[in-house]
């Protein structure tokens, strides 16, 4: 049977200009052994608890999930010291960042951002029909928020920032969010997403519970993919005040967090799950602060990454480098002609990407 060009269906026009959303390279099939390091994913294997649970959960896979899921949604609302019905829950975080933008922003509304950040800000803002505002990062890879706060107009609905930011690694500081916050009218929203937040110095890490206390504009949004481990399960969530918690119960798709994933992200809650989670992280911090301190010793330059990647700022050489590291057995993500990103994986990775940074000075 031919397919047929169906060349008559009016798409809408918000689709016109719109990317494709670009997933990390997948290792090629060459017979190369390869380190997949371009996906933020988490290179440890499932927590057995964790698995076992999902195991369990799938004598069920007949049956729909629990759509409120209440279980899950109390046990987060009892961890960021909220009612449960202020959590938000969908198949991802990206997902939630989407409910977010439909419940917000219609056409001809503005949503800003910094840029480069996570890639699919600009296809969630457009696909709704809203209008994206990208503001440049700093040289060094960080939110311009005096930027940011002059992009505001009586158009903007939503403010996303991104902490860690997604690919460059630099974080906001609790001071930095609460002069931006001043500066922002409060029906604008200010959604802090922070997929890689467990990754931070605990030192310094942003000081997000107290900051979304103070002002009833603010949203967080989080992620069971990168720490926890989840990624292929998507499940993501949104900590609101009620009435932006309701709008995003409204504009939810039924059924978005699957039993498994529900499943996967309480046993994950556990506290026998949280240890192991505990050494998993301070791995991946002490794993960052080798490699970058080895790249740096090589004589990069490199942005402060305090989630579990680096990023490399190398241009117009970007797509090179990029070829160069896959030739070696490494994976790695490729910004246009900006930059490329290496996740922080299982040890032998980190010492290939410290061997192929090395070689790459001294080509
Ligand atoms: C900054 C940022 N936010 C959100 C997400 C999406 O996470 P999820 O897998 O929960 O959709 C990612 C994934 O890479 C990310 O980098």
């Amino acid at each position: 049977m031919s397919a047929q060009p169906a060349e008559n269906i009016r798409l809408r026009p918000a689709l016109e200009n719109l990317p494709v959303y670009v997933p990390g390279k997948p290792s090629a099939d060459d017979g190369v052994r390869r380190f997949k390091v371009s996906s933020n994913e988490s290179s440890f294997p499932p927590i057995p608890a964790v698995r076992e649970a999902v195991i369990a959960s799938l004598d069920e896979m007949h049956l729909y999930p629990d759509a409120a899921g209440t279980a899950l949604r109390e046990a987060l609302g009892g961890s960021h010291g909220v009612e449960h019905s202020q959590i938000a829950l969908a198949n991802g975080s990206v997902t939630v960042t989407a409910d977010l933008v439909r419940a917000l922003a219609g056409e001809g509304d503005e949503v800003v951002y910094a840029w480069r950040s996570f890639e699919a800000y600009p296809l969630l803002v457009g696909s709704h029909g809203a209008t994206p505002v990208p503001v440049p990062l700093s040289s060094t890879g960080e939110h311009d928020l005096e930027a940011m706060a002059s992009a505001i107009t009586d158009r903007t609905r939503l403010v996303l920032l991104c902490t860690p930011n997604n690919p460059t690694g630099p974080s906001l500081s609790t001071e930095q969010v609460e002069d931006f916050l001043a500066q922002v009218p409060d029906h604008v929203v200010v959604a802090i997403d922070e997929a890689y937040r467990e990754f931070h110095d605990p030192a310094t890490v942003l000081g997000t519970a107290g900051i979304f206390r103070r002002h009833g504009n603010v949203v967080l949004l989080r992620t069971f993919s990168k720490l926890q481990g989840l990624a292929g399960l998507r499940l993501g969530y949104a900590v609101a005040h009620p009435r932006l918690a309701q709008a995003l119960g409204q504009v939810a798709i039924p059924f978005g967090a699957s039993r498994p994933a529900q499943v996967a992200a309480l046993a994950s809650l556990r506290p026998e799950a949280q240890e192991e989670l505990e050494r998993r992280v301070a791995w991946v911090r002490s794993e960052r602060s080798r490699v970058l301190g080895a790249l740096t010793a090589q004589g990069w330059e490199l942005p402060d990454s305090q989630g579990n990647f680096v990023y490399f700022p190398m241009g117009e050489q970007t797509a090179e480098f990029a070829e160069f590291a896959d030739a070696r057995g490494l994976v790695l993500r490729a910004y246009g002609v900006e930059g490329v990103r290496a996740t922080i994986a299982e040890q032998e990775a980190n010492d290939l990407l410290i061997e192929i940074a090395g070689a790459w000075r001294e080509r």
